[in-house]
């Protein structure tokens, strides 16, 4: 099994990033993953672009992870009330072509931390939101860290309670892919 992960914050040194290893941590032994890191060179999603003789090759490479991963995790901080805008555009370029997208049936779970109380939470229940209309296999279960530039420490999250809820939220997305899996 292997997890590709998004993290929509673009800076060194985002504790998102920080929340993402911590949550890849946790995923039982032997899952791999790949955290996509060219999101910056995403261009703006374009319909003009869609097409074989346009697509960026960076939107291809994109599409062709999330194919050959068995799940996604979004890690997503706040802006403005929802989500940064690259995590909506990769979403955006993952979701087409429609009807045979490579997001489409993938399980899914979102993570998000933000330097408010909240934990991101409107960024995380948009991230679910768009996950689930570009046909993701999303949990509806997310984990928000809240003050999050005091909540690590050695690349642990501090609170013991939110990280046992990171660990339980990342075994469920492994599990779910295990159904899905068995199912088939
Ligand atoms: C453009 C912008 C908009 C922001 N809007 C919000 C917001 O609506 N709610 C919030 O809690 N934090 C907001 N923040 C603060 C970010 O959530 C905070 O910087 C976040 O922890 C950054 O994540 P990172 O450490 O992974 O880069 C905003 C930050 C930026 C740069």
């Amino acid at each position: 099994m292997n997890v590709l992960v998004l993290v929509g914050s673009l800076r060194a040194g985002s504790t998102n990033r920080q929340l993402a290893d911590a949550a890849v941590a946790h995923l039982p032994s032997g899952v791999g993953t790949t955290v996509f890191e060219r999101l910056a060179d995403l261009p703006h999603y374009s319909e003009e672009l869609d097409h074989d003789d346009a697509l960026p090759e960076v939107a291809r490479d994109l599409r062709d992870a999330v194919a050959d991963h068995d799940a996604l995790l979004l890690v997503t901080p706040e802006y403005n009330g929802s989500l940064p805008s690259a995590l909506k555009n990769a979403v955006d370029w993952v979701s087409r072509p429609r009807g045979a997208s490579s997001v489409a049936g993938k399980p899914a779970a979102v993570l998000g931390a933000s330097g408010s109380p909240r934990g991101a939470q409107w960024a995380r229940e948009d991230g679910v939101k768009v996950l689930k209309v570009a046909g993701a296999d999303v949990l509806d279960d997310t984990v928000g860290v809240g003050s999050a530039f005091q909540a690590f420490a050695e690349g642990r999250l501090t609170d013991a309670e939110l990280d046992g809820a990171l660990r339980d939220l990342v075994r469920s997305l492994a599990a779910k892919v295990e159904r899905a899996r068995d199912a088939a």
